[in-house]
């Protein structure tokens, strides 16, 4: 393999520059010409396609977002928007292509995987919804960009003595939520991989109360629903001042953290030794801080599932 592609795709995460720059540093090093592909697979179609030296990717692993720009592309959902991408591929005389996002990205690179393009994915989303590895590029980042602005809030609904539910993202996956609300000590948190048991909620409020904690955060995951309507039917519930913060897209941006620099690097890395070593269609990921990789397909099929006991210890610690 002499000449390799990347782009980015669906939502940007915090890493995926660290992640860009990994790929060509590493190909360059091993004489592979890199092409970056701008704005996803849409660019793909369109041959928004331009070499990457050295220096492309300098001053960029502490930027969050993504250099090569990323989108969203229903064409390329398509059979003829494939073989377009196929057909780009070709005119550049690109060999093999990593795929740095989240599971649509994925089935994008299982389309081309499947018509004969060997592709690999790097795991890169904040939401942490993807089966096969314990951790994806930019989940820390908006982690901390959520405690960040949870602990500003608690001052505010200590001050005034109010009660505050806390939408984040997460898409269908709770994990965001899980893990801020337990690194903020949340009254309560609400993830759709758990039915929502809203009287229990009420009731902590309430007894939180009696014993004169007249302040409470309550983070919701957005797979469970909106937090405008969930924070309406807690203060009818309970007769607290009830505010509603939804965090929105402050989650995705800003500079990763050495966490997820570090693991872009490795994940991305990794990703070009297995298109050097033949393989395709695989995604690579990171399990008990060991690399592995695992076949694209059943990554699609498998469900990604979230820490329970973690769910059970944050109730335990907010009696
Ligand atoms: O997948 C990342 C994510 O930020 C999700 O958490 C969220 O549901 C979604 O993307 C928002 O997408 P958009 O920016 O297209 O509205």
């Amino acid at each position: 393999m002499k000449k390799i592609g990347v782009l980015t795709s669906g939502g940007d995460a915090p890493g995926m520059n660290a992640a860009i720059r990994a790929v060509t540093r590493k190909c360059i090093y091993h004489g592979i010409e890199i092409y970056g592909i701008m704005n996803g697979f849409q660019g793909l179609i369109d041959g928004n396609i331009k070499k990457m030296e050295v220096g492309s990717v300098g001053d960029i692993i502490q930027r969050g977002g993504t250099k090569l720009l990323s989108a969203r592309c229903d064409e390329f959902k398509t059979a003829e928007g494939q073989q377009k991408g196929i057909e780009q591929l070709e005119k550049f005389g690109i060999q093999g292509l990593i795929v740095i996002g989240g599971d649509g990205s994925f089935r994008g690179a299982k389309a081309l995987t499947d018509k004969g393009f060997p592709c690999i994915g790097v795991p890169a989303t904040i939401d942490n919804d993807i089966a096969g590895t314990d951790f994806t590029i930019g989940f820390d980042t908006a982690l901390n960009t959520i405690i960040e602005a949870i602990d500003k809030i608690r001052d505010t609904a200590t001050s005034h003595e109010c009660t505050y539910v806390i939408e984040v993202m997460g898409r269908n996956a709770g994990d965001l939520a899980l893990w801020a609300g337990l690194a903020d000590g949340a009254e309560s948190i609400l993830i759709p991989e758990h039915t929502d048991d809203f009287d229990d909620v009420v009731d902590r409020l309430l007894r939180g109360h009696e014993r004169g904690k007249k302040h409470s955060i309550i983070i919701l995951a957005e797979g469970v629903g909106s937090g405008i309507d969930y924070g309406e039917r807690i203060e009818k519930a309970t007769n607290f001042e009830t505010r509603v913060t939804v965090l929105g897209h402050i989650q995705r941006g800003g500079s990763p953290t050495a966490a997820d620099r570090v693991l872009a690097s490795r994940l991305a890395a990794k990703a070009v030794d297995l298109l050097l070593e033949g393989q395709a269609g695989r995604m690579v990921g990171i399990q008990n801080n060991r690399l592995i990789n695992h076949d694209i397909n059943k990554i699609l099929e498998e469900k990604h599932t979230i820490d329970m006991d973690m769910y059970q210890l944050s109730r335990e610690l907010s009696i």
